[in-house]
This record gives C-alpha cells, sequence and structure tokens, in this order.
C-alpha cells in the first residue's frame, strides 16, 4: 500500500530550524527584513553583553517591549503545520529536533516538542548573582528582584546576545551530524553558527529544505526550496509530504 511520502521518504533523523520569519506572520519582528528590529534598534545597544553593561536600563525596555508583545501574538499556520509534521513524522518512529533562534515561545504554543531554544527565550530571566534561571512573563529592571536568591539589580534577560555561546550547540551539532533530512524556515542564513547548519547537513548527505520567503544567503545550499509566506509554504510542504498520494 503506498503510504504518505514520509513514510515513502523514510527519513528517520530529523533537524528543523526555525528563524524570525515563521513568527513574522504572528506580528513578532524580524531583524534584516527592511523595517526589521535591526533598523530601529542598534543591536550592539540591545543585544550585546557590551551594551547591557553600558545601559541595562535600555536593554531591559527592549526585551519588555518584545516580552509584552508575546502575550498578544498568537501562533499562526506555519506553526501548527510545523507541529502536525513533528507529530506524525515521531508515530511513524522518526527522532526530530526542533531548533529554533527564536526567543519567542510560539513552537511551544502551537504544540511542538523537543525545542531547543538556541538564543535563550524572552519568557525566561538569568541571574548573575546566583546563576539561577526562572520563568519571567512581566517586566524587567534594575529593581527586579532574583526569586532564587533575593539579589536586586542582578536579573537579565536569558537571551544569548551576540559575543555568547549559543545554547546546546554541541547537541545541535552531533544531531545535524547524523541527521537525513535537515528542514531551514524563515532565516536569513546570515548568523553563525545557525547559518552553518546547512552545509554540516548537506556535507554528511542530508536531504536540506529551505522555505523561507526569499531565497536566503545559503539559498545555493540547499536540495530543494519553497518559497514565500511561511504560513503558505509550510503548510504547503507538510502537506505534500504527509499526503497520501505523496
Ligand atoms: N514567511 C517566511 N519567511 C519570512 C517571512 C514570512 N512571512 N518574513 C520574513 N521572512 C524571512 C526573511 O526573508 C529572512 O530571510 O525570514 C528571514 C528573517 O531573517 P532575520 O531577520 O535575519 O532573522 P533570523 O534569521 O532569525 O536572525 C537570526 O540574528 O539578530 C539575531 O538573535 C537574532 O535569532 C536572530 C538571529
Amino acid at each position: 500500500m503506498l503510504g504518505s511520502a514520509l513514510e515513502r521518504m523514510m527519513y528517520r533523523r530529523i533537524v528543523i530550524l526555525t528563524g524570525a520569519g515563521i513568527s513574522a506572520e504572528s506580528g513578532m519582528g524580524t531583524f534584516r527584513d527592511k523595517d526589521g528590529i535591526w533598523t530601529t534598534h542598534r543591536l550592539e545597544d540591545v543585544a550585546t553583553p557590551q551594551g547591557f553593561a553600558r545601559n541595562p536600563t535600555l536593554v531591559h525596555t527592549f526585551y519588555n517591549l518584545r516580552r509584552a508583545g508575546l502575550k498578544s501574538a498568537a501562533p499562526n499556520r506555519a506553526h501548527f503545520a510545523l507541529a502536525e509534521f513533528e507529530q506524525r513524522a515521531r508515530s511513524l518512529g522518526s527522532d526530530v529536533m526542533l531548533v529554533t533562534q527564536n526567543v519567542d515561545d510560539l513552537h511551544e504554543r502551537a504544540g511542538s516538542q523537543s525545542i531547543v531554544h538556541m538564543h535563550g527565550e524572552l519568557t525566561s530571566a538569568v541571574c548573575a548573582s546566583c546563576g539561577g534561571r526562572v520563568r519571567w512573563e512581566e517586566d524587567m529592571s534594575l529593581e527586579s528582584l532574583c526569586p532564587s536568591c533575593g539579589r536586586q539589580g542582578a536579573l537579565r534577560p536569558d537571551v544569548v546576545w551576540f559575543g555568547e555561546v549559543p545554547h546546546s550547540i554541541d547537541e545541535i551539532h552531533d544531531r545535524i551530524s547524523t541527521c537525513d533530512l535537515f528542514v531551514s524556515i524563515g532565516t536569513s542564513g546570515e548568523v553563525y553558527p545557525a547559518a552553518g547548519f546547512v552545509r554540516l547537513a548537506a556535507g554528511q548527505g542530508a536531504h536540506t529544505v529551505e522555505l523561507n520567503l526569499e531565497p536566503s544567503a545559503n539559498a545555493g545550499v540547499f536540495s530543494e526550496g519553497l518559497y514565500g509566506p511561511a504560513t503558505q509554504v509550510v503548510d504547503r510542504w507538510v502537506n505534500a509530504v504527509l499526503s497520501s498520494d505523496g
């Protein structure tokens, strides 16, 4: 009996990478588009340890606005389609890792699992004094107290800034080094180490797919690409892969 394309594809070790583009239609800004976040804020001021040391109030204000924006944002069709793909792939015995560069919680709210937030999360805070990490959904400031050690003024957003090491990078590299399918969604391919993942996957023979509004800086490395708004192209790709006629 002809199974779905996924069953016939027989991809058993799948890694998915997402970037700001998958959350764009949920109202969360992207960074490098013409109206992107880095056109209205200097990343040196709000996304580096040096910027935070120079002006912590500016950085807290920047992340407070983005954290507040989460409350009015909702997962879009692309997040849900991706969660459906993951669930179906796992039911067929495949291993799926979702690596996101995004600090929003829209993948979680759409039902995705085994999510690695390599650039951290807006809804988490880390204390420079005790190293404790806590869920944090409200505004943060120099007046905020660390729930773990009680210290005032030591909390920072649990977000990986430029010059800092992304989370779980060794585990991510291990999984990409052995994957047979690598799918990249909504990322410009401008920021390393994430921008290097497709070459690592392609280099060891994985099938690589780019789903993006337009060809990214790495478009030429991918086995195939589907271009358009994520709410259309992710849905289309997932339906094609999951459909019975493959
Ligand atoms: N649907 C699909 N793709 C989209 C959409 C959309 N509606 N809108 C924009 N895109 C694409 C853009 O064409 C671009 O290729 O999403 C990509 C967004 O690229 P960036 O703004 O560079 O975001 P990202 O790749 O996630 O940035 C990586 O850089 O600033 C750091 O830490 C930050 O995690 C971020 C990292």
